[in-house]
């Protein structure tokens, strides 16, 4: 039997994407599989890791508890909308390298997102307000204080301004390495 799909639009990193989605299928699902953005990670589905965080309307939300046709209509922004298009890296991105906040890199895309979020509401947090912040978000490298350390960086707007392309120099491609690995832990 064919399946049924539904069909719904989202506004995805600044543009408009008409996409005929089943209805039990995630947001996660649907950006993953459909849209190809495999930037946001699949892990515990259940919503306890943060790892497939992404902005819903602004918010920040666990895109793995949300149905795609609830978010019918939603403006959506996921890691690969954080940097510009020039691939000037956004300065949170910047200070994650900056303060060395990631090492597989498997939850960093979560991390950023939860950051960004709690930023745009904070532009200074304190310690506890970044603690709280992040508090979705696990880290099996256990990378929480870098990660503390970047967001404390980039409220400063002490973060380097650089682009993708130098950092990856600069940085021996920690970045792309990290990339590289997370993307290779959904196989
Ligand atoms: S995969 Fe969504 S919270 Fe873990
Ligand atoms: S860097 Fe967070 S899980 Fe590895």
């Amino acid at each position: 039997m064919p399946q049924t799909t539904l069909p719904i639009e989202l506004t995805v990193n600044g543009t408009l994407r008409g996409i005929d989605v089943a209805p039990h299928h995630t947001l996660l699902e649907v950006l993953r599989d459909d849209l190809q953005l495999t930037g946001s990670k699949e892990c515990c589905l259940v919503g306890e890791c943060g790892a497939c965080t992404i902005l819903v309307n602004g918010r920040s939300v666990d895109s793995c508890l949300v149905l795609a046709v609830e978010a019918d209509g939603a403006d959506v922004l996921t890691v690969e909308g954080l940097a510009s298009p020039d691939g000037r890296l956004a300065p949170i991105q910047a200070a994650f390298l900056d303060q060395g906040g990631v090492q597989c890199g498997f939850c960093t895309p979560g991390q950023l997102m939860s950051a960004h979020a709690l930023l745009a509401g904070h532009p200074h947090p304190t310690r506890a307000e970044i603690e709280e912040g992040m508090a979705g978000n696990l880290c099996r490298c256990a990378c929480y204080e870098q990660i503390f350390a970047a967001i404390d960086q980039a409220a400063s707007g002490a973060a380097p301004a650089v682009t993708g392309a130098s950092v990856r120099a600069e940085a021996g491609d920690a970045w792309a390495g990290a990339k590289t690995s997370a993307e290779g832990l959904d196989q």
